[in-house]
C-alpha cells in the first residue's frame, strides 16, 4: 500500500471518530500507563514562548500550554474534524492558536527557525515519513529549540497476553512475544467497527531519525506510571502488563 493510501486510511479514521477522542492523550498526560507533565516536567517554563503542535487533535495540549502562559501557539492536524473541535475548544476557553490541516510529511506553511517548542503527544507514530518528518521539524525550530513527542512503546505492540484461542502454543495468562521487535512493517487494525494503518517502529530507528535530522537527545522516558508499578493484588491485564513493561515512551531532544 502506498503512503498516500494508508494517509487516507487514517485520516478517514480520525475525521469519523474524533469525538470519541475528545480531550484524551493530551497534555498533562503523555500517554497509556506513563508518568505526566507533571511527574517528568520535560517543557520547563514555556512563558511567552513560542509553540507547534504535530497532530494538535482536539486542542487539549494547545489549551494546557497558553494557560502556562505560552503566547504563540500553532497546531496542525490531518483531520478536519479534529481541527473543528480544536477551534471549538480554544474559543470557549479564550485562546487563540494559528490551526492548519495539512499531514506532518508535507512541508508545512509555519515559519522556519522559528519556534521555540515543537511537540506531539501521541502523533508522530502515524508519520509515514519518519526521517522527513523529524528533519522537517527541525527545519520549524531556533537553534537550541525543544522537540518533544510520545508513542506507544515498541514492546507493547510485541508482547501480549496469551488467551483462550493461544493455548496450544502458551499457556493461558502469560505475557508472551507475539510479533518480531525487528519488523516495522505497516499492519491493518480494526478499531471502533473502522480501520487504522500503523507501523511498530523500534526505539532505535527513532533515535537514529533525530540524530540524523540534527537532534541531540536530552531525555529518553520509558518507565510506567507509579500507580501501575504500585499496584498490588488482583490486578487487571493491563496493569499487569505495565509493571513489567513501557507501554509508552516519550523524547525530549534538542535541536543543534
Ligand atoms: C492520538 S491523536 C492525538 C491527540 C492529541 N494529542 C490531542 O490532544 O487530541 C492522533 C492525531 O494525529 C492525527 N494524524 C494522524 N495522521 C496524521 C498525519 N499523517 N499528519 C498529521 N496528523 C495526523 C489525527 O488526525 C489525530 O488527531
Amino acid at each position: 500500500m502506498h503512503n498516500e493510501e494508508i494517509i487516507e486510511v487514517n485520516k478517514n479514521y480520525w475525521n469519523e471518530h474524533a469525538d470519541l477522542w475528545f480531550g484524551t492523550t493530551a497534555l498533562p498526560e503523555y500517554g497509556v500507563r506513563f508518568p505526566t507533565e507533571d511527574d517528568l516536567h520535560l517543557f520547563g517554563d514555556v512563558s511567552g514562548k513560542s509553540m507547534l503542535e504535530i497532530c494538535c487533535g482536539s486542542g487539549h495540549s494547545l489549551l494546557y500550554n497558553a494557560n502556562k502562559g505560552a503566547t504563540d501557539l500553532w497546531g496542525i492536524d490531518l483531520s478536519r474534524k479534529q481541527l473543528d473541535n480544536a477551534a471549538k475548544l480554544l474559543a470557549e476557553n479564550g485562546c487563540t492558536a494559528k490551526l492548519i490541516c495539512a499531514k506532518m510529511e508535507e512541508v508545512l506553511d509555519v515559519p522556519k527557525a522559528y519556534f521555540d517548542y515543537v511537540y506531539s503527544i501521541y502523533g508522530i507514530g502515524w508519520t509515514t515519513d519518519l526521517q522527513g518528518t523529524f528533519d522537517k521539524i527541525a527545519s520549524y525550530l531556533k537553534k537550541d529549540g525543544i522537540f518533544i513527542f510520545s508513542w506507544h512503546h515498541t514492546l507493547n505492540y510485541c508482547i501480549g497476553w496469551s488467551c483462550e484461542e493461544r493455548k496450544d502454543i502458551f499457556d493461558e495468562g502469560k505475557l508472551v512475544m507475539t510479533k518480531s521487535y525487528f519488523d516495522e512493517s505497516y499492519f491493518s487494525m480494526p478499531v471502533d467497527d473502522s480501520e487504522i494503518i500503523l507501523c511498530n517502529r523500534k526505539i532505535s530507528t527513532y533515535i537514529n531519525a533525530l540524530a540524523k535530522a540534527g537532534f541531540v537527545i536530552e531525555q529518553l522516558a520509558e518507565e510506567s506510571d507509579q500507580a501501575s508499578l504500585n499496584a498490588e493484588g488482583d490486578l487487571d491485564p493491563k496493569t499487569r502488563k505495565a509493571k513489567m513493561l513501557p507501554i509508552s515512551f516519550c523524547i525530549k531532544a534538542r535541536k543543534l
